[in-house]
């Protein structure tokens, strides 16, 4: 039983460091927690989950033609947006 909860927690920890570790290249703009000082960056963690990765998938597929954008979203796959959805919208 110890063990089992051990290693839960342990799996639970290494999913939210790698949600982290995904995350961190967004902190430079949109703030450590997605609240973006400013208001030349939108923040996000306010979005909804499914309009979260819509907008990333239309930065990629370039139907939204933001040019720093368009370079991030394409560097991860649809499972790590998927990831960045959850993160942000436990933010909220
Ligand atoms: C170099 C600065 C920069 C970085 C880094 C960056 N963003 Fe952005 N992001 C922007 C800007 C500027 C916009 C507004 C673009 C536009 O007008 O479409 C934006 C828009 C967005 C939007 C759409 C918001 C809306 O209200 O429609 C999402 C979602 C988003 N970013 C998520 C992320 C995530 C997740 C990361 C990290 C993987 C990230 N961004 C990294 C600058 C950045």
């Amino acid at each position: 039983m110890i063990f089992k909860l051990f290693t839960i927690s342990y799996f639970f920890l290494l999913a939210n460091s790698y949600a982290n570790n995904l995350a961190l290249p967004c902190a430079g703009c949109h703030g450590p927690s997605g609240n973006s000082p400013g208001d030349t960056i939108p923040s996000i963690n306010n979005l909804e989950k499914e309009y979260f990765i819509n907008a990333f998938q239309e930065y990629k597929s370039g139907k939204r033609s933001n040019y720093l954008m368009r370079i991030i979203a394409n560097g991860y796959s649809d499972e790590e947006i998927k990831i960045l959805a959850d993160f942000y919208d436990e933010k909220k």
